[in-house]
């Protein structure tokens, strides 16, 4: 399907690994030239060359850090500046620490709070006068399946990013019908930082392999198989298309059944 944004522009930030990085590919591969930023300088680079050998939109890396507001700003002036037009923006992040409650100090919540929720209010505010608002302009967010289940040692996920949805559905009504806004919640992805998880819990002995690991995730998920992160990529292409245009202040789960509840 030819999701006809071929020519548009997209910032993605946290997108140097996983997820981000999928929504990235998956953009660029419809014609769409992108921004991509991570922290580390040396894996933006990397990635950056791997997408550019798709040869397909323009692709500049900007290194920054989203929980800093004249990082983002750096980023949106670079669209700006290379691309003359911003037609999408896709919000990832780093995942906030995994923590119980009680374990949880004031400083982890504050930076859960700018990481998650802040990187998306203040990349929206900036990119807001540059973004094109002839009904083609998209915004998604990319969050978990935390914010419909509570996932456990998982507060400050399951806190902070039901924040997220309530950004997102604001957006999709206060911008409408210049704009759309919607957010994927996303279950098990086999990405970067899952690798590291499991690498983790293999040290602390909970796991013998990272094979076992796996199976244990897989067992728990009706469709018994880990999810692939450019099928969450296409997702998110599709839903910054006109292919989506009645799509709007939705939360599309992408769990492979995995989440419990009805909606
Ligand atoms: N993978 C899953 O199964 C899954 C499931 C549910 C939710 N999620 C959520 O989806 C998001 C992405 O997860 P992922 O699996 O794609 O993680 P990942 O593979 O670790 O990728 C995270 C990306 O974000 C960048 N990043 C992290 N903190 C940043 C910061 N402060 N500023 C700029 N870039 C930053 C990282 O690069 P640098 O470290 O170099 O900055 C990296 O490019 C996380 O919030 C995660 O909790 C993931």
């Amino acid at each position: 399907m030819d999701l006809a944004i071929s020519g548009n522009s997209a910032i993605v930030i946290a997108s140097s690994s996983g997820l981000g990085k999928a929504a990235a590919e998956s953009l660029l591969k419809e014609g769409v030239s992108v921004i991509i930023n991570g922290r580390d300088e040396k894996r933006l680079q990397e990635s950056a060359d791997e997408l550019k050998k798709l040869q397909a939109g323009r692709v500049i890396a900007v290194q920054g850090d989203i929980t800093k507001k004249e990082d983002l700003k750096k980023i949106v002036q670079t669209a700006v500046d290379e691309y003359g037009r911003i037609d999408h923006l896709v919000t990832s992040a780093g995942g906030p620490p995994s923590l119980s409650f009680l374990d949880s100090e004031e400083e982890d919540w504050y930076y859960a709070f700018d990481l998650l929720l802040m990187s998306v209010v203040r990349l929206v505010k900036e990119a807001f006068p540059y973004l094109k608002k002839d009904g083609g302009g998209t915004i998604v967010n990319i969050t978990s399946i935390s914010v419909k289940e509570a996932i456990n040692d998982l507060v400050l996920s399951n806190s902070v990013r039901m924040a997220v949805i309530g950004l997102m559905k604001t957006l999709s009504k206060e911008l409408a019908p210049e704009l759309r806004a919607n957010a994927v919640l996303s279950g098990f992805h086999e990405t970067k930082r899952v690798q590291d998880l499991f690498e983790k819990q293999i040290a602390d002995g909970k796991f013998q392999s990272y094979e076992q690991a796996l199976d244990s995730k897989r067992k728990n998920i009706p469709l018994q198989k880990i999810g692939s992160p450019a099928e969450l990529g296409d997702l998110i292409a599709f839903l910054s298309s006109p292919k989506s245009s009645y799509i709007n202040g939705s939360s599309i789960v992408i769990d492979g059944g995995s989440s419990a509840s009805n909606l």
